[in-house]
């Protein structure tokens, strides 16, 4: 009798460790068959919205994202998702092995074909990006982050991020769109990027721009980037 109560609440904790995913939809990784749009609607939306324009701060949002960038960063998730909690790096992820969202994530990717993979990308750079409010208390931060995306920072030696990720903040190719991303998740990329947390080849000179931002500045550009289009 115990052992079943045991048994009972394994099959719960597994059922909350997969969570919105739910275990009967990820069938549909790695199913040729199956729609990109199917593919979203049923994996994909439970954390990054239907039309990647979730409203969760704890995911980011993909509509609007570029195609080449959304793909690097897919596939760069694949094969990560058996690493150890305690390893202290992981590619691409900002919140580390920790965080369990993350996990999620990279056992997702994992179950994805190459061709899903650019049909995802597809379908996200193709949704329109909807508009994402800041607190109106934020609104006094938008100017020195529009300062920082601008013009970067001579003293620290920050390099203006409109340089590569273009004055809208809406990205080309493998350098991705900033603009309406929720503030937390870019700050967490930010803090990833500078502790090494974050980084490959692709990573550098985001990395070298960067590497003596502070907290504040983080906070400030991450707002400023939020409130645009
Ligand atoms: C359980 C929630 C969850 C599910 C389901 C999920 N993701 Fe994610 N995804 C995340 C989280 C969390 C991150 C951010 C990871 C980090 O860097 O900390 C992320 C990041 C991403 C990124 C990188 C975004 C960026 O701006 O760099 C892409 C692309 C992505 N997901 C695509 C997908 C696709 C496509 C699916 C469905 C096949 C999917 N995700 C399903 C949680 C999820
Ligand atoms: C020299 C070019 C360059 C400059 C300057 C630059 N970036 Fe980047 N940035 C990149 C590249 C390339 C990537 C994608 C890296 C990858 O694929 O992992 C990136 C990625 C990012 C990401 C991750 C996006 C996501 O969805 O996960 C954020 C956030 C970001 N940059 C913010 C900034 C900010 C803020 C600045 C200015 C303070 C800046 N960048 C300056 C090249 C640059």
């Amino acid at each position: 009798m115990m052992n079943l109560t045991r048994m009972a609440l394994a099959v719960t904790l597994l059922a909350t460790v997969v969570g919105c995913a739910g275990i009967n939809r990820l069938r549909y990784l790695g199913d040729p068959t199956v729609s990109p749009k199917t593919l979203a609607v049923a994996v994909c939306a439970s954390c990054h919205g239907v039309d990647g324009n979730t409203t969760s701060a704890r995911f980011p949002r993909l509509a609007g994202q570029t195609k080449d960038y959304l793909l690097n960063q897919m596939v760069a998730f694949q094969g990560r998702a058996g690493m150890q909690l305690s390893a202290k790096r992981l590619w691409g992820m900002a919140g580390g092995l920790t965080n369990l969202d993350a996990r999620r994530m990279l056992r997702v990717a994992d179950g994805l074909t190459t061709d899903q993979m650019r049909g995802l990308a597809d379908y996200y750079s193709k949704q329109s990006p909807t508009p994402n409010p800041i607190d109106s208390g934020d609104v006094p931060r938008l100017e020195p982050g529009r300062a920082i995306y601008q013009t970067g920072n001579t003293r620290l030696a920050v390099v203006a991020c409109q340089t590569c990720h273009g004055p809208a903040a809406h990205g080309s190719g493998p350098l991705p769109r900033l603009a309406s991303q929720h503030s937390g998740y870019t700050v967490a990329q930010l803090v990833a990027f500078q502790g090494g947390q974050r980084g490959g080849p692709a990573g550098v000179a985001m990395k070298q721009s960067i590497a003596q931002l502070t907290r504040e500045q983080m906070n400030e550009v991450a707002l400023f980037l939020q409130s645009l289009p």
